[in-house]
């Protein structure tokens, strides 16, 4: 019996595209031997769409999944309780292929949850601290891992006194800043504020996006990447580098002019990759991540200080990812990485069925 992988991808977040990339690959390297594998879309407006399971190694088109494939209903309730309502879905494990708002922030996690269904990646608390940049630091922070100052600023209280919002952000940061709506990703509605006539500008953008905003002090620094993979006791993969072209790695270094490039391994001296991997761990552990997760880092230049910037539940999965070139640059191949992480989603599944959830005379 082949075992049947639900791949979730789309969704209604700005990484709807990625997303759909990450999930091509992701189903064209699944061992068609190992598993079944039953495309789950969601497309922009939310809206659930099951494909037919492909026969032999014939590919998955995600966008055809969108447009041709059936609805498809979630009953959050395990698939034991319910009848024939999730009858549609028959998998042994979903592998959410999503990034962002709704896929990557603990929302489809607590769906997953609901169902019962073992599903990989971390939990709903990792998924929502990892997504949240003002949590996530605050947890970094508690476990005294270092990352460079931040101060959290209230959309309505910049808007009520912007004066003293913007004085008291020159007092306690210098310039530059990067300004950062709390819940995103992928660089959007982030800007660098040079100076002071930059703050405020910065400050409108990333309230468009949130109602809490992040800012934090510039650093001039190399972004080193580690790869981490485990549940309780998560290894860390040979950290890479990405080289952007532009300032800063913003949303079209990322996505869309293609002149970025990341390189595995990541040029570093020993004594600074071994730590970088230590604190890689700490980070996923700081947090609560399971299964995978990307972390991200500031090597200073000058004065070679190293902080965590953030961590990355859901990393991107396309083969020129960095996740998996971090792998497969420690000799772990983007086949053998997808048959880890499943593991470790039925690991981590039957772990959690130990658990009691009332209380029992013993
Ligand atoms: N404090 C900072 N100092 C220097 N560069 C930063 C800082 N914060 C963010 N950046 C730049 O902005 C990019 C995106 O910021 P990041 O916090 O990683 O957001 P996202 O979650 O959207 O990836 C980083 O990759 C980096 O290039
Ligand atoms: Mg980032």
């Amino acid at each position: 019996m082949k075992l049947r992988v639900g791949v979730v991808f789309g969704g209604r977040s700005g990484e709807h595209e990625v997303s759909l990339s990450s999930a091509a690959s992701v189903m064209r390297a699944l061992d068609r031997k190992k598993y079944q594998i039953i495309p789950i879309g969601i497309d922009k407006r939310g809206r659930w769409r099951v494909g037919r399971a492909p026969s032999g190694n014939a590919p998955v088109d995600p966008a055809a999944v969108l447009r041709e494939g059936e609805p498809l209903t979630l009953i959050p309730q395990p698939v034991a309780t319910s009848g024939k309502q999730n009858s549609r879905l028959k998998v042994d494990v979903l592998l959410p292929v999503l990034h962002g708002t709704f896929g990557e922030d603990g929302c489809m996690q607590g769906l997953f949850e609901l169902t019962g269904i073992p599903y990989a990646g971390s939990g709903v608390a990792g998924s929502a601290a990892a997504m949240d940049k003002i949590l996530m630091k605050r947890l970094f922070a508690a476990a005294g891992l270092p990352g460079v100052a931040f101060r959290q600023v209230l959309r309505g209280d910049w808007e009520a006194r912007p004066r003293a919002v913007e004085r008291s952000l020159r007092e306690s940061l210098s310039f530059p800043m990067f300004v950062k709506p709390a819940n995103l990703g992928s660089s959007v509605g982030i800007s660098k504020a040079r100076n002071a006539a930059e703050l405020g500008p910065a400050l409108r953008e990333a309230a468009r996006y949130d109602s809490r905003i992040i800012v934090e002090q510039g650093v001039d620094a190399r972004e080193i990447e580690c790869a981490v993979l485990g549940n309780e006791r998560p290894q860390a993969s040979l950290p890479g580098e990405v080289l952007s072209a532009n300032e800063f790695y913003d949303y079209a270094a990322k996505y869309i002019d293609n002149r970025s490039h990341f390189q595995a391994p990541a040029a570093l001296p020993a004594r600074v990759r071994r730590r970088i991997q230590q604190l890689a761990i700490q980070a996923f552990q700081a947090v609560d991540a399971a299964g995978l997760a990307r972390v991200d880092f500031f090597l200073e230049r000058g004065t070679g200080n190293i902080y965590i910037n953030e961590i990355n539940t859901l990393p991107g999965f396309t083969p020129i990812s960095g996740y998996p070139k971090m792998w497969q640059a420690s000799g772990l191949s983007y086949g053998k990485l997808l048959d880890r992480v499943i593991e470790l989603a039925l690991e981590r599944s039957r772990e959690r069925g130990r658990n009691s959830y009332e209380w029992a005379a013993r």
